[in-house]
């Protein structure tokens, strides 16, 4: 990519995160929406383009982040919107209480998570058990709560088993990812946090998911920033004492996530605090084919007299992600929606077009990226 054009996209980033933020401020989210999308489209290009590792990293970071914002923007939530209330004399004050949990559980349930044996054997036994039976579980157990940090490789599905948890249980259940807790102002993260755990108290059964952890706790050492420090003494204070008064009948869980579990800082994931850790890996061959089927599910026409066949995707998907597994199956349609609209009529997905995409694609995942996910895990 030539300086030229990496600056040109940059500035396309730049402009349309501005952008955004000013519709956020003024509550457009259409706007705001749309702004988001040109974001995210110049996040992807400098992801794919950049010269440098480090610039790829940080804009797949910022495009994940921007992917989970527009997801809020959907559902009509503005992260960065005070929300102001007016009291008996005509003063506008800041809204005292935010509510974090969902009354709604999610949709989804492990039974839509494909392969990672190993991770619902863990949450099995972590989770559910200990949420549906407190008895039997406080027979071996003398505090009422559990902290996991489910941590891999990005888009290998750790956003999405919290997800699935919560749908399981059908328990209150608070997403909190980086947006809803950082914030310009200083003081106002750890009151948050505070805040955060103070609504969760409220419940005797409930799950608190921390996603991207690592973007809250990143080690005090190498961050400097007395925001992030006093971020993560807000949490440390609050977990540490949100399991302690336990009548033996409840259970609390708290998960946290990431894919950079190297840079949170030790003192979160030490006992008492995160201290179960859950390693959400690749998908294996199989989750490979219920991930692909899923891709293909809604026309049974894209396979129908095609020689593309889901055991070849999946056989060849082999060291991607679920994300980008999706993605691959997504681009390959499209290769077909474009014959699809020469024709005006629904046309096969064919093996040439998952081989052109798969041509192209850049794994996001590399060997390297697991062998040091694998060393993290030997040595957690
Ligand atoms: N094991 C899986 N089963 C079914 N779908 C999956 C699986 N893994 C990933 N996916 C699909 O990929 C998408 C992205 O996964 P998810 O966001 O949960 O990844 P993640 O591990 O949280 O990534 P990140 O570290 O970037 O936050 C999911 O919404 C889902 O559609
Ligand atoms: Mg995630």
């Amino acid at each position: 990519m030539s300086s030229l054009l990496y600056q040109q996209y940059t500035n396309i980033y730049d402009g349309a995160i501005q952008k955004c933020k000013e519709c956020l401020e003024r509550n457009d989210l259409a706007e705001a929406s749309s702004y988001l999308s040109s974001a995210i489209e110049a996040a992807i290009y400098l992801a794919n383009n950049a010269a440098i590792v480090e610039l790829q990293k940080k804009y797949s970071e910022e495009y994940r982040r921007l992917l989970s914002l527009k997801d809020k923007l959907s559902h009509g939530e503005n992260p960065f919107l005070k929300k102001k209330t007016v009291t008996a004399n005509g003063v506008e004050s800041e809204e005292k209480e935010t509510h974090y949990f969902s009354k709604e559980p999610p949709s989804v349930t492990l039974k839509d998570v494909a392969g990672l044996a190993r991770v619902k054997e863990e949450i099995e036994m972590n989770v559910l058990l200990p949420m549906r039976n407190p008895a039997l579980y406080y027979a071996y157990n003398d505090v009422g709560g559990v902290n996991i940090l489910m941590y891999g490789p990005p888009g290998c599905g750790k956003t999405f088993v919290a997800e699935a948890i919560a749908g399981e249980l059908k328990c209150p259940f608070a997403k909190i990812n980086v947006y809803d807790i950082l914030d310009k102002y200083v003081g106002e993260a750890p009151r948050k946090i505070k805040e955060i755990f103070a609504e969760a108290e409220k419940y005797e059964q409930c799950m608190l998911f921390f996603d991207e952890l690592d973007s809250l706790f990143s080690d005090r050492e190498s961050d400097d920033s007395s925001h992030t420090k006093d971020v993560l003494t807000a949490f440390l204070t609050c977990i540490s004492g949100f399991h302690k008064k336990s009548d033996k009948k409840s259970v609390r869980v708290v998960i946290g996530a990431t894919n950079r579990p190297w840079i949170i800082d030790k003192a979160a994931i030490r006992g008492g605090r995160f201290d179960t850790h859950i390693y959400v890996g690749l998908p294996d061959e199989d989750a490979r084919k219920f991930i692909v089927e899923k891709a293909f599910r809604n026309d049974p026409r894209l396979l129908q007299g095609s020689d593309l066949t889901i055991p070849y995707m999946s056989e060849k998907l082999e060291g991607f992600s679920g994300a980008d597994i999706t993605s691959i199956c997504q681009k390959a349609k499209i290769q077909a929606l474009k014959r699809a609209k020469v024709q005006n009529q629904v046309v096969p997905v064919l093996k040439s077009d998952f081989d052109e995409v798969m041509k192209t694609y850049k794994n996001t995942i590399s060997k390297e990226d697991i062998q040091t996910f694998e060393a993290f895990e030997k040595g957690f």
